[in-house]
Order: structure tokens, then C-alpha cells, then sequence
């Protein structure tokens, strides 16, 4: 039987986020992603790490954040039925799916931005982006099952709140 000490895993998907962190950041979502994407579908990921869902909305927990480089990673909890607003990014971005399945759903820029297509991730998929006002987007957790996501932003946890999201829409 394999024996992984609690965090191993997360930790290696740690490591490897940290190196592609330092690409230049025209790449950089992209090697997050792919960083991302090598250990997110582990069942082992989150293994002794407290993620508990809320009824009223999706929630964040953290799981790591580079103080020097400005990043931060973040599990994302959905209930069946909870989604992001309609948004943008201030921030680069990175996704990965660790369990359940999100549909992410896409938009074009207008006073009230247009939906153009759906796509569902399922574990191990990722998707990224960068700070762009016009790469709008929603994930929602359309299932019958709680959903977790892995998301990196190129900005401290703190701000995460305040900075990150560019809400659109109604
Ligand atoms: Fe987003």
C-alpha cells in the first residue's frame, strides 16, 4: 500500500506552481495551469486539509500564498447549485477541478455581457486566463455534488476580496 505523509501531495502541486510562477507573465497562466493540472485530480490533494462547504455560497479556503511573488492558491468549495458572478479578472488566473464537475461558461464584452459557450470541467481539467477586462467568465457547479476547484491568482489572499473580481453585468 502507497503511504503519502498528509500534505505530500499538495505540497508537490505546490512546487510545481511555484516554478511556473516565475515565467514571464505572458505564459505564466498558462504554466500555473498546466502546473495545476499534473496533480489536481489526486484524491490525496486535499487529504487532512479542512474545506467545509457553506449553504449560502461557494467559499474560499487558502492553501498557500507566496508572499514575495504575490500569488496566492485557494480551494473553492461548491455546493450543487452555487456559481461566481459574471467576471473578469485584475489578476492573472489559473483553474484546475479536483472533484465534482463546474460548467464554465463564457461571455462577450457588452453593457450586459452576452453568453457564448459552456464548457464542463471535470477533475484534472484546468483552465486560466490572463488580467483581462474582456475575458469574462462564470463557473457554477451545475451537479449533484459538492465541486472543488483550485484557483491561483496573481495577487495576495488579502485581496482577493476586494481586487481580484471585475463583477459585470446585472
Ligand atoms: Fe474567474
Amino acid at each position: 500500500m502507497n503511504y503519502m505523509p498528509a500534505r505530500a501531495a499538495l505540497d508537490a502541486m505546490l512546487a510545481d506552481i511555484t516554478e511556473a510562477a516565475r515565467v514571464p507573465l505572458e505564459g505564466r497562466p498558462q504554466a500555473v495551469a498546466r502546473a495545476i493540472g499534473a496533480h489536481v485530480a489526486s484524491p490525496a490533494l486535499l487529504a487532512g486539509i479542512p474545506t467545509p462547504c457553506c449553504a449560502e455560497r461557494y467559499i474560499r479556503h487558502l492553501l498557500h500564498e507566496d508572499a514575495a511573488g504575490g500569488w496566492a492558491v485557494a480551494a473553492l468549495v461548491w455546493r450543487p447549485g452555487q456559481m461566481s458572478p459574471v467576471h473578469a479578472h485584475r489578476s492573472w488566473c489559473a483553474v484546475g477541478v479536483h472533484r465534482g464537475v463546474l460548467a464554465e461558461s463564457q461571455y462577450r464584452p457588452a453593457a450586459i455581457p452576452v453568453p457564448t459557450g459552456l464548457q464542463l470541467r471535470h477533475p484534472g481539467d484546468t483552465t486560466h486566463g490572463g488580467a483581462d477586462p474582456n475575458l469574462i467568465h462564470r463557473l457554477a457547479n451545475l451537479g449533484c455534488e459538492t465541486a472543488i476547484s483550485i484557483h491561483a491568482y496573481g495577487l495576495p489572499y488579502a485581496r482577493f476580496c476586494t481586487d481580484l473580481n471585475l463583477i459585470l453585468g446585472d
